[in-house]
């Protein structure tokens, strides 16, 4: 395995990074939204995707649609994520009108391509009516091409908003996966945590869900809120494990900043590690793999049928104010925000776009060869994938021989990948390998 070395003063920095908190972000992505700046000037879409396709850098037949849906019946007081709450009709309305615009306009930009898995997230999609979801998953279909009764196609949902109705709509389209935010089992915890929530309304919505056909349920579950204990937490987890879900995120509870939990926050790490260590130790108790620091997947279900998707080479196209896109060399998305005002400000500029505004990207970060490498390290890692122990992502980053001098990472056949002290650490680990100019203009964003 042939690196470079680092320097001592590269190693005490990472060291400290990692032992400093195991809680220190949640890495789903490099670069993360806050290294996003307007870009000047703006870059035409269809010029953009036709590079990479032609260059050989993104493949034409196995992109990832996401679509976003920034609504939900209520703001949780952990979440950050870009949402309004309880949105009048005639916004929505306008939404989805701006949605159906810009799908057209990044068709076309797109030229002959084929989708290989769709997501719906949010917020909460399932806020939106029974007639809206059609529309939405007809624009997917009809409108996009993708093809969801072949394909992988997943949908978040919500307690209250998980109803047969909606649900019928999403089986009918062939969506294959249904995740829910569940996060507790018991209303005083939910309550804690800032989500007023009942537990008859989480049941019921489980069983619509496991009355329907989806191949794939996920339950979303928090722990770490401040009354909970290492048995009410167990608990939980044997609560969920009632409906088999074929795979169960685990998510350490974070306090972020503007989000109505922040101004409680204190140092709870060693009881957030502390109940980490037992829900994995109970789930692989109970037959599930644990595939990275949050997720666990039932041994016994089938795994899905598309192949695996690879973020070196599978671009991903977002649509919708929230979703990010990303090609090889530039991810681009609509600008970000946590406060519900500067949501609704962003929300109103996007619902006025007109096509020849969609046809261009405005905000976002330029990823240069060494930047695809670090990313595609990093988010391989991460996952169970693991790290092809060679090559040009190994040499990017000599920080990973760090890690294996510190057991956090090891060796298995030809790919780098956590140990279960490196697994638990993940939230600091990804961090800490992030490239200083990127964590410059992180630490440079202004969060409204
Ligand atoms: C889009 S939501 C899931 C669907 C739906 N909106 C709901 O909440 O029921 C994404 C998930 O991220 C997790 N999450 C969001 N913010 C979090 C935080 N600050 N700490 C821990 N988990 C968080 C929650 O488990 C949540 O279910
Ligand atoms: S956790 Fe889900 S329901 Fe709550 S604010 Fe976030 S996206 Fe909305």
């Amino acid at each position: 395995m042939a690196h470079t070395e680092i320097s001592a003063a590269a190693r005490a920095a990472i060291d400290e990074a990692i032992e400093a908190t195991p809680y220190a972000q949640y890495v789903y992505g490099y670069p993360h939204k806050t290294a996003y700046r307007p870009l000047a000037p703006p870059r035409e879409l269809s010029r953009m995707w036709a590079h990479e396709f032609e260059s050989g850098a993104l493949r034409r037949g196995s992109l990832f649609l996401y679509v976003h849906v920034p609504f939900c019946e209520m703001r949780c007081g952990f979440c950050n994520l870009f949402t309004t709450v309880r949105p009048e009709e005639s916004f929505e309305q306008a939404y989805l009108d701006a949605l159906a615009r810009q799908s057209r306009v990044v068709r076309d930009a797109l030229g002959p391509v084929s989708f290989a898995r769709v997501a719906v997230g949010g917020g909460t999609p399932t806020w939106l009516s029974p007639a809206q979801l059609d529309a939405l998953f007809s624009m997917i279909v009809d409108g996009m091409g993708a093809d969801v009764k072949a394909i992988p196609c997943s949908v978040e949902t919500s307690p209250e908003t998980a109803t047969p109705d909606r649900l019928a709509v999403l089986e009918r389209y062939g969506v294959d996966r249904v995740s829910i935010g569940v996060q507790s089992f018991f209303d005083e915890e939910s309550k804690s945590m800032g989500r007023p929530q009942k537990r008859a309304s989480v049941e019921r919505a489980l069983d619509a869900i496991r009355a329907r056909s989806f191949a794939t349920l996920n339950i979303d579950l928090i722990y770490g809120a401040p009354e909970q204990t290492a048995a009410s937490w167990i608990e939980n987890i044997a609560l969920a494990l009632r409906y088999k879900p074929e795979e169960l995120y685990l998510y350490p509870l974070y306090v972020r900043p503007l989000t109505g939990l922040a101004k409680g926050a204190r140092d709870w790490d060693d009881h957030r590690l502390e109940l980490y260590r037992a829900g994995r130790d109970y789930l692989r108790a109970q037959g599930y793999r644990q595939a990275s620091m949050r997720m666990f997947r039932r041994e016994d279900a089938a795994s899905a049928s598309a192949p695996a998707y690879e973020c070196q080479r599978d671009g991903m196209v977002g649509l919708g104010c929230g979703a990010r896109s990303y090609t090889s060399s530039l991810h681009y998305s609509e600008e970000w925000a946590v406060g519900a005002r500067s949501v609704r400000e962003i929300l109103h500029a996007y619902n006025a776009r007109d096509e020849r505004e969609f046809a261009l990207a405005r905000y976002g970060v330029e990823l240069d060869a060494h930047e695809q490498h670090r990313r595609g390290a990093i988010l391989s890692l991460l996952s169970d994938e693991g790290l092809a122990d060679a090559g040009p992502r190994f040499d990017a980053l000599p920080e990973l021989a760090l890690l294996i001098e510190r057991g956090l990472a090891r060796r298995e056949g030809a790919r780098l990948v956590l140990t279960d002290a490196g697994l638990e650490r993940a939230d600091s680990i990804g961090p800490a390998l992030f490239s200083e100019r990127v964590r410059a203009k992180m630490q440079a964003f202004a969060l409204r």
